[in-house]
């Protein structure tokens, strides 16, 4: 339990992660900020409404752009910045969400002395990075929400193969949130049984392949990007952290030498706990597996270049090799 949860942004992705987070119940107070006048406040309003419904305590409040509101969080969602069009990469987005994220964690800096920071915003392992600069706090307190979207995505087109609980399908899947993650058959599994001896290869491949594209299949369906699965997926990083549960979760996280890597974040399993990141877990990668993971790394290090490029930080990580 924490006394306040920040949530940057309120638009689908940030109000569903501030509602999801109310309801689980592990903070007093949720804090709804976004530069719009009145959304925040209306849609804070109408969450709180839920809870006699809901049966939950945490108050929400929303307020636009006054970030003395936010003072005393543990933890900050960043979920501002603009989201895909149909026909845009997520890294298309770099040159407007790169100064939202920085402008937003600096405000979060003033009123906040050390918070644990949870970015959403995309290009995903970027602007993680991108607050990381920005924040100035120990590189463990900033990481990315992807995985554990990333994962839901193939766990649930596993379990739609089989005809089987989604429940009951477990996995991992590294690197950045793109077209070059890593999702991992050889540790996923169905039940405890390996999902190898239940899906034939060529359907396997098939359905990493949706995975990868899991977000644009849904922009192109609705012309935006998804919610509800990205909302919740952050919040049950926020739960993590407020229970110091220790979850294993996959997240992009700062490397520092882990999986022979540095200087930038990435998608790997971690320890969640009170004080962020606690450990990266290091798993024995096969050859294959980790040509994929460094492919991504190399991906990521790219946009990260863009990203020094525009000059917006002291420190440049991108052309460092990894
Ligand atoms: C997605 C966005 C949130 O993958 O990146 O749906």
């Amino acid at each position: 339990m924490v006394n306040k949860v920040t949530v940057v942004g309120a638009g689908n992705v940030g109000a569903t992660c501030a509602h999801e987070i109310a309801r689980m119940d592990i903070c007093k107070e949720v804090v709804l900020i976004d530069v719009k006048e009145g959304l925040p406040a209306g849609k804070a309003l109408d969450m709180f409404q839920t809870s006699p419904i809901l049966n939950f305590n945490t108050r929400i409040t929303g307020v636009t752009n006054d970030y003395a509101a936010t003072q005393g969080s543990e933890i900050v969602v960043i979920t501002a910045g603009v989201p895909r069009k149909p026909g845009m990469s997520r890294d298309d987005l770099i040159s407007i969400n790169a100064g939202i994220v920085k402008d937003v964690t600096l405000n979060i800096m003033k009123y906040n002395e050390n918070p644990i920071i949870i970015v959403v915003s995309n290009p995903l392992d970027v602007m993680t990075y991108a607050a990381f600069l920005a924040a100035g706090i120990k590189s463990n307190r900033v990481m990315g929400m992807a995985g554990i979207l990333d994962t839901a995505r193939y766990t649930s087109f596993i379990a739609e193969e089989l005809n089987t609980e989604p429940r009951l399908v477990k996995a991992q899947l590294m690197g950045g949130h793109g077209d070059t993650m890593v999702p991992l058959p050889r540790f996923t599994t169905v039940n405890g049984i390996p999902v190898t001896e239940l899906i034939d290869e060529q359907k396997l491949d098939a359905i990493v392949e949706r995975t990868k594209n899991g977000g644009g299949e849904i922009v192109k369906l609705m012309g935006t990007s998804a919610w509800y699965a990205p909302g919740l997926s952050a919040a049950v990083m926020v739960e993590a952290i407020a229970k110091d549960s220790k979850a294993i979760l996959p997240v992009c996280a700062s490397l520092n030498g882990e999986y022979g890597m540095k200087d930038l974040h990435l998608g790997v399993p971690v320890v969640l706990g009170k004080d962020g990141v606690e450990k990266v877990i290091e798993l024995q990668l096969n050859e294959k597996e980790m040509a994929g993971l460094k492919e991504s790394a190399l991906h990521v290090k790219k946009v990260m270049k863009v990203l020094d490029d525009m000059n917006m930080f002291d420190a440049k990580y991108g052309d460092k090799p990894l």
